[in-house]
Order: structure tokens, then C-alpha cells, then sequence
């Protein structure tokens, strides 16, 4: 992923931001090991973002798009208040399988539930209210993951979309999935629904309110 911050910002920002626990630390490295397309994870600088703001919403319950090895999901399952859960949907198996593992060894067994299968099919099967949700997969279909879980969040509710800077592509749309971010950006500034702010954290994370 190209940076778009002036060379030695985002190493400072990375230095300046709490570390992750140990063994979140270790499962970015297996990541980088084992996993095609490694630069997928979120990362330190995101994942104590993302905790932080689970921590601030106090959500009973997290949906997340785009479980990967289980980084992001993780470091949201630290922030969660008694009783808040993580449902989290993934379609590839073998992520699944580190996930899972990952999932397991951890102080947040109980509160993560990894589904396989397709994001909206897992959307679909949720009946209870979305307080929080993240969501990072699948470019092309983000606005249709914008509407449903829209649709299941009670007023308050947040949502955060990863990579809406898209390396940068959002200022010059060529392909599919440049536009389809790019016309999400244009929808959420100006939907009466949400407030919101994109934020240039990393890749570009909206920050979505529902009001
Ligand atoms: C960018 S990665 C997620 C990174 C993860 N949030 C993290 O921090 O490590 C996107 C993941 O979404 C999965 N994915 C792609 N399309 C999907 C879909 N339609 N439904 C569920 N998962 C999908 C991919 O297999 C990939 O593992």
C-alpha cells in the first residue's frame, strides 16, 4: 500500500501509539509469513484506533466485514464493554483457519464468532441492532454493506469503512473498485442519514455516525 503521508509521518505515528499486546504483535508476524497479500492486516496504528473507539461506543454488539487472520477483530474485542460481542464474516478458508486459531488462543474466545461465507449473507442473518461495525472487504460491494448495515443499526450507531483513500485512486477513479470507494465518499458527506469524517489514518478510514 503506497503511503500518501510525508516519508518518516506514518513511522512516527506508529512509534507515538501504544503497542498492541504480545499476542497480536505475533499474529502480525505469522501473518506476514504465511499469508498471501499480508499488507491486507490493519495494523498497530489502525487496530489501537479501532480499539479505542469500541472502547468510546461501548457497543453491545460489532459486526465486521473482512475477518482476515483476525487482527482488526481482536484489537475491537479488547475495547468491548461486559457482555459486547464480535460477529465477524470471512470467505477465504484458509484465513478462516488462522483466524479461528487465533480467535481461540485468545483472552476473547467467547465473545468472537467467526461466520464463513459471504459478508451480505451474513449481514442478512443478523436480528439484533449493529451498535458498531467495521468494514473491510470486498471494495466493489461496500455500498451495499453501507444499506444493510445501515438498515440494523439503532440511532448513535458507527461505522468505520477501511481504505477509503485507496492509495490515492479515490482522486482519479479507473477502475470498479475506485469508483465504487470514490462514490461512497461522495454519498456519506453529503446522506442526511450519518454524520461523518474521513480520516487520513493509514489507508483512509470514514468515520460513520447514524443519526
Ligand atoms: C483486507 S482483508 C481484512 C483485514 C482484516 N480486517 C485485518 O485487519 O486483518 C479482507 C478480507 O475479506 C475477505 N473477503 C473478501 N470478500 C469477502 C466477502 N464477500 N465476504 C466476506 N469476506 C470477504 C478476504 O478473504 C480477506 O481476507
Amino acid at each position: 500500500m503506497k503511503s500518501l503521508l510525508l516519508d518518516g509521518i506514518e513511522t512516527y505515528a506508529f512509534d507515538k501509539t501504544r503497542a498492541e499486546p504480545e499476542y497480536l504483535a505475533r499474529l502480525a508476524e505469522q501473518t506476514q509469513a504465511e499469508m498471501d497479500f499480508p499488507q491486507m492486516l490493519t495494523g498497530r496504528l489502525e487496530g489501537r484506533l479501532l480499539k479505542l473507539l469500541v472502547q468510546m461506543c461501548r457497543p453491545q454488539f460489532v459486526l465486521e466485514v473482512g475477518t482476515f487472520t483476525g487482527y482488526s477483530a481482536l484489537s475491537m474485542a479488547e475495547g468491548l464493554p461486559d457482555g459486547g460481542r464480535i460477529v465477524t464474516c470471512e470467505m477465504n478458508p484458509k484465513a478462516r483457519a488462522v483466524a479461528q486459531a487465533a480467535f481461540t488462543a485468545s483472552p476473547f474466545a467467547d465473545r468472537i464468532e467467526l461466520r464463513f461465507g459471504p459478508a451480505l449473507d451474513t449481514i442478512s442473518m443478523v436480528d439484533e441492532p449493529i451498535d458498531f461495525a467495521f468494514v473491510d472487504a470486498d471494495k466493489g460491494n461496500y455500498t451495499n454493506y453501507y444499506e444493510a448495515i445501515l438498515q440494523r443499526m439503532p440511532p448513535g450507531g458507527v461505522i468505520a469503512f477501511d481504505n477509503m483513500l485507496w492509495s490515492g485512486a479515490v482522486l482519479d477513479p479507473k477502475t470498479d473498485d475506485d469508483r465504487a470507494l470514490a462514490e461512497l465518499n461522495n454519498t456519506l458527506a453529503r446522506d442526511d442519514r450519518v454524520e461523518n469524517v474521513l480520516l487520513t489514518v493509514r489507508d483512509g478510514v470514514q468515520l460513520v455516525v447514524k443519526k
